[in-house]
């Protein structure tokens, strides 16, 4: 008799064939979604108009990794929900199967490999670096030493112009109070080395940029996550005269998407030198800002897109004076409702909302230089439609082009493990973001550290 562990059971999934080896499931009860390769079964089931995410492992891996993955899920971090834990699997004869960890799929994300088959930008790519090190620092500041750092093991969602990387795969990952310098460095290696031969890979799939080297690629990894770990939790000394430098400290974390919970503050006895440091931060500074005043929850960039579209349109309609929360209630219903319920019901699955509020105001922005005029927003919403959301790939759920790797067909929809079939297919569908260059319009280098000094500096 199979047994469910479950904080929050779905009583659909009781009736499936737990008797059969996940290998082995008819194709009734599984969906085709582009994924990662992985050592174990790992299958997308559907029940109902949900899907889940299916993988079979032993029995003291399941319950750590639903353990795990529960504990991200209450701190907030980026990582897939687990629903349950199947265990007691046995076959009509009797023998034993190995439990079933499932977890909620993650909508709209795309594995590594999805989104290099249809053609990334160097830029990107630098990207979707800087997400997985954001990740791996908030995964760090809350004592996850994750030991199998990799793309692989990580899902990326678009968010606005950057990524946001959610975690995947936590069978190997270990909770602490707190990490020690070792450890961090210890994570940071296991990613360079995976990242290093996840890069050849793609290398020698002719789907990395020709610019691009993967050793540079994965030294940078180290570099980037050194300069974000201390501005998160480093310690700064100044003279006394020097106050204002708390201030830019504050700031410069919340560009970064942080909110200083704790800071320690101690000065010299005569009053000359201040040394502080930041003692808890925490993730999802715009985010958390755009959820309380209009009950939206999205990603960290395109939260801080929407408030600089929603500061824009409180001074266009000149409410400076008025409350932010009304101001907010209005720029809701007036401008990012009426662009979401533009979209046509069969183009929804490409992008999610905020997302594709973020791509109408660039191209609004775009438009409006090239006609010399600021084109109102239901039009360029129009315009986006038709010139680019209806060409782009679903990223919602299935659809077969998806399950394809540049232009190649998988040898079994259902586990890419399995390699290709040998013939060629139709090329993948051209993604018109990843082939123009990138927007003025949208917010870049978010992790650029440096960048950030200077302008606070250049505030005083
Ligand atoms: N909840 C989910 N939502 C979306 N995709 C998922 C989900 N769970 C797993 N996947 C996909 O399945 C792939 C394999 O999952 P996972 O990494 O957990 O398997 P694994 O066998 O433990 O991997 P490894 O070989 O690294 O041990 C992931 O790369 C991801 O693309
Ligand atoms: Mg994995």
């Amino acid at each position: 008799m199979p047994r469910f562990t479950s904080a929050k059971p779905d009583s659909r999934l009781i009736p499936l064939p737990w008797d059969v080896p996940l290998a082995e499931w008819p194709a009734e009860h599984l969906v085709a979604l582009p994924r990662g390769i992985s050592r174990h079964v790992v299958r997308f089931i559907r029940v109902g108009t949900s899907v889940y995410a299916a993988k079979e492992l032993i029995e003291a891996a399941a319950i750590h990794e639903y353990r795990t993955l529960q504990d991200l899920t209450r701190t907030d971090t980026p990582a897939v929900e687990p629903l349950a834990v199947v265990t007691g699997r046995t076959t009509p004869h009797g023998e034993p199967l190995d439990p079933v960890l499932i977890t909620r799929h993650l909508e709209f994300s795309l594995p590594y490999r999805a989104l290099f088959s249809s053609g990334v930008r160097p830029e990107t790519v630098n990207r979707l670096l800087d997400a997985l090190v954001v990740l791996l620092a908030r995964l760090h500041l809350i004592g996850f030493l994750w030991l199998d750092v990799s793309l692989s093991n990580v899902l990326f969602r678009r968010d606005a112009g950057e990524f946001a990387a959610y975690l995947v795969d936590a069978e190997t990952a270990e909770m602490h109070d707190q990490l020690t310098d070792g450890q961090r460095a210890h994570d940071l290696s296991i990613a360079t080395t995976n990242l290093f031969g996840e890069f050849c890979d793609l290398q020698a799939g002719r789907l990395l940029d020709e610019s691009l080297d993967p050793l540079y690629l994965v030294e940078s990894i180290n570099a980037r996550y050194a300069e974000l770990w201390s501005e998160l939790t480093g310690a700064e000394e100044f003279p006394g005269a020097e106050l204002y430098r708390i201030e830019n400290r504050v700031r410069r974390l919340n560009a970064l998407g942080f909110d200083i919970a704790e800071l320690d503050i101690t000065t010299a006895q005569d009053g000359s030198s201040v040394r502080i440091q930041p003692k808890v931060v925490d993730a999802g500074h715009h985010s958390r800002r755009l959820l309380r005043l209009t009950g939206l929850d999205v990603e960290e960039n395109q939260a801080r897109r929407l408030l600089n579209d929603l500061d824009t349109f409180r001074f266009r309609t000149n409410q400076q004076d008025t409350d932010e929360a009304l101001v907010a209630h209005q720029w809701l219903t007036e401008c990012f409702q009426p662009v979401v319920s533009t979209i046509p019901e069969h183009l929804r699955g490409k992008r999610d909302g905020a997302q594709i509020f973020h791509e109408v105001l660039d191209y609004r922005w775009y438009a409006s230089q090239r006609e010399h005029r600021e084109v109102p927003l239901v039009e360029a919403t129009w315009g986006y439609i038709h010139d680019v959301l209806s060409g782009l790939p679903d990223e919602a759920l299935s659809s077969t082009a998806e399950v394809e790797e540049a232009g190649r067909r998988l040898a079994n929809p259902y586990d890419p493990s399995q390699g290709f079939v040998d013939d060629d297919g139709e090329p993948m569908p051209e993604d018109p973001w990843e082939t123009e260059p990138s927007s003025p319009a949208s917010p870049t280098g978010v992790l650029d550290i440096a960048e950030l000094r200077r302008r606070a500096a250049g505030s005083d």
